[in-house]
């Protein structure tokens, strides 16, 4: 059995500007950062025995490194690529690879805004998306990879 099979760790990713969360366009993304997040994620976790790995990076490659880290040690995956959502085959090949549950958040609801933001490379992986919910998305993320992994 692997490492990834026994793990409660949940890895949450997040794309470029994200390390802006709160002061980056409020009116669409909201004024809590990605620390709220984090906290909120965590508080939910831990309820069930799981523990939260949040990361962020600017850089496609970095993280398709972290998904690669979490073949080791995580049982599953919440991400919000970002503008890589609708970018990137090398995430999506990524997330490919990792067994566990991967989970899709956006803040925004991105069906609303821009028809470059209506298509997205990641959902042909995840198991589920969530768009639209603010910050709560991530805490649905969490809440929906712990009804998947916890039997
Ligand atoms: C986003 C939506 C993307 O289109 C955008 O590029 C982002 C954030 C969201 O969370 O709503 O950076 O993923």
């Amino acid at each position: 059995m692997k490492v990834a099979d026994m793990s409660k760790e949940i890895v949450i990713l997040n794309g470029p500007n994200l390390n802006l969360l709160g002061k980056r366009e409020p009116h669409i993304y909201g004024s809590d950062t990605l620390a709220d997040v984090e906290r909120n994620c965590a508080a939910i976790a831990a309820q069930s025995g799981y523990t939260i790995k949040l990361q962020q990076s600017n850089s496609e490659g970095a993280i398709v490194d972290m998904i690669h880290a979490a073949r080791e040690t995580a049982c599953a995956i919440v991400i919000n690529p970002a503008a890589y959502t609708h970018t990137s085959v090398a995430i999506l090949d990524a997330l490919s690879t990792f067994e566990g549950p991967v989970i899709e958040v956006h803040i925004s609801n991105t069906h609303k805004r821009e028809e470059f933001r209506h298509h997205s490379y990641v959902s042909k992986r995840a198991e589920g998306v969530i768009m639209g919910c603010g910050i709560q998305g991530y805490e649905f993320g969490v809440m929906r990879v712990i009804a998947l992994t916890s039997n």
